[in-house]
């Protein structure tokens, strides 16, 4: 496919590099500040220019902008067909919340819209577009789109699957809930090591099978520990250890304690533990 990446950010750019990668052209890189364009291009032996100018043909165009910018884009971009500029066939934007009708200034060019929103975390370029091999692709469209867009993840290696508009944000929160409050933890996790002068890639294995019981039988199923068992005593001494090594992680500690208990059908037997550490 012949593609126009609008905004050359973290996302953009990781599926710009894997879709070069898997043979895909990046035609046109397109900017608000024409040195981003500039760099970017130069990386994917594209084109650089910025929304105000008309742009070159091309299959598909992807708005990686920010969220709260994708209605703009698209309404700049909608300009730019006005004024002549080729309609591509297809127009996604990355994002697992926003809804495709933020393209809709797109669609009255008989441009087909989705979503594609990879299911990773894309810090930068580089590490992003690795990362996206192997990574789920939840992608809104009709059906005809999602079949050439399902074939577009695959094509960089990633595994589509659907997402009804309307999901989006109860989707995101699940992705939000997985990815970025169990780095909380972990962050509880080092600062506890770090008391201890115990390195966290001991880890590493540990987080690795939670993560794989979670996916194979189900979290709540994957459940093991003193909290699980209702071993209060065990538990006691756990936040005691907290409270005198890690004392700014003291009320994490404890919140996830009468969460667990909660979902574990344990919560009569913490309830007193979790009040006298509660203020
Ligand atoms: N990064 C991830 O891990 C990840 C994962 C999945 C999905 N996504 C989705 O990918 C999309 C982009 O996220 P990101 O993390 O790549 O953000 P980012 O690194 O901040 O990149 C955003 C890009 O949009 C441009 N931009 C911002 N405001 C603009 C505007 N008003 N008009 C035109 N361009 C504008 C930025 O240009 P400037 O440099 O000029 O600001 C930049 O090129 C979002 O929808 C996000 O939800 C991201």
């Amino acid at each position: 496919m012949r593609i126009t990446l609008i905004g050359p950010g973290r996302a953009g750019l990781s599926i710009a590099y894997a879709a070069k990668k898997a043979g895909h052209e990046i035609v046109t890189v397109v900017a608000r500040r024409p040195e981003a364009a500039r760099r970017a291009a130069e990386k994917l032996g594209a084109t650089a220019s910025v929304l105000d100018r008309q742009l070159e043909a091309s299959d598909l165009w992807i708005v990686a902008t920010r969220d709260d910018a994708i209605l703009s884009a698209a309404e700049s971009l909608a300009q730019r067909l006005d004024e002549g500029t080729e309609a591509p066939d297809m127009a996604i934007h990355l994002s697992g919340l926003s809804s495709i009708e933020t393209l809709a200034p797109l669609a009255r060019f008989g441009i087909s819209i989705g979503s594609v929103h990879p299911l990773q975390t894309m810090p930068n370029p580089e590490i992003g577009q690795e990362r996206l091999r192997g990574a789920w692709f939840g992608i809104t469209a009709e059906p005809e789109l999602y079949d050439r867009l399902a074939e577009f993840a695959e094509s960089m290696g990633g595994r589509p699957f659907s997402i009804a508009d309307s999901a989006k944000p109860t989707y995101h929160a699940a992705a939000a809930a997985a990815a970025n409050f169990t780095l909380v933890n972990l962050i509880v996790a080092q600062d506890l090591l770090d008391a201890v002068d115990i390195p966290i890639e001991v880890l590493g294995p540990l987080m690795e099978a939670i993560v794989a019981n979670a996916v194979e039988i189900g979290p709540r199923a994957a459940l093991t520990g003193p909290v699980a068992r209702g071993d209060v005593d065990t538990v006691a001494a756990q936040i005691a250890a907290v409270a005198d090594h890690a004392p700014a992680m003291l009320g994490i500690f404890v919140s996830n304690v009468a969460s667990l208990a909660k979902i574990a059908g344990r919560w009569d037997q913490f309830a007193d533990l979790v009040a006298e550490h509660t203020s």
